[in-house]
């Protein structure tokens, strides 16, 4: 159990509003910065094979810049191997990647890839870099990341996130809850990520076993109007008041 959740701040979507007009600003640089202002407790980036929004060049200097954690979001290829080691995240968090997708839209198959992603595992821990698989919040899956040597899995929270009525909505928080709990008995960290937004924030953060949050998309909106170091604030600040009251509540 942990008593406040990490609040992990994605700025690819800085680098998006970049790359629209392939000019130097803005820099996720900067606003990575901003976002440990704020109390960002990571700065996580996504280096797609595409280079659509963060580029090799953010990652070299991330790497020198950022004071809290660094998590790189890749997919698992030789090539992002050696970015990996070239650059030495304190986090790689191994991630499926399709060209076509917008984002992310779903967990990886660890069970489908159990051999492969084990020797990348053991690769990226022989490196002394922490390694979590993003996967959906199924329980096999995540006895799978345990089996081959993972240090964390991240929960892809997105059907929770995205569901349109209560019943929805509340099976998948469940189904959370459930893989969570399962995640923490393995000795798997968890954390989770995808999706989650300034009003479904504190379903996620009152989950005793989650760790860290993983925020990009909703944070980096919110900061074209009131700023990166606020954003982050009032992100942070929701979080950790829902874990306060889930502390409180399991002590009761
Ligand atoms: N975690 C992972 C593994 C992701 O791929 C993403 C999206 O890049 C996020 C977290 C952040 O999701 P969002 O931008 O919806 O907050």
């Amino acid at each position: 159990m942990s008593l406040l959740p990490r609040l992990g701040v994605n700025v690819d979507h800085v680098a998006t509003v970049r790359q629209a007009r392939h000019a130097p600003y803005p820099d996720p640089v900067l606003a990575a910065s901003l976002a440990e202002l704020g109390g960002a407790a990571q700065i996580t980036v996504h280096l797609r094979e595409d280079r659509r929004h963060i580029q090799d060049r953010d990652l070299k200097l991330l790497r020198k810049t950022v004071q809290t954690k660094l998590n790189l979001e890749m997919a698992a290829t030789p090539e992002m191997l050696r970015v990996a080691f070239e650059t030495r995240p304190d986090t790689v968090t191994l991630v499926p990647e399709r060209r076509q997708e917008v984002t992310t839209e779903g967990g990886l198959d660890v069970i489908g890839q159990k051999d492969a992603l084990k020797r990348l595992v053991a690769e990226l821990k022989q490196a002394e870099i922490h390694v979590s698989l993003f996967v959906d919040p199924n329980v096999e899956q995540v006895q799978m990341a345990a089996r081959i040597g993972a240090d964390a899995i991240e929960l892809h929270t997105g059907r929770f996130c995205e569901a349109r009525t209560r019943d929805v909505r509340a099976e998948e928080l469940r189904r959370i809850v459930d893989v969570a709990k399962t995640a923490v008995k393995l000795k798997l960290a968890c954390c989770a990520g995808h999706g989650i937004h300034y009003d479904n924030v504190a379903d996620l953060a009152s989950i005793l076993e989650i760790e860290e949050l993983n925020i990009g998309h909703s944070i980096v909106a919110r900061a074209i109007f009131v700023g990166m170091e606020r954003a982050v604030r009032e992100m942070n600040e929701l979080a950790r008041a829902a874990r306060q009251q889930a502390v409180l509540a399991a002590q009761r």
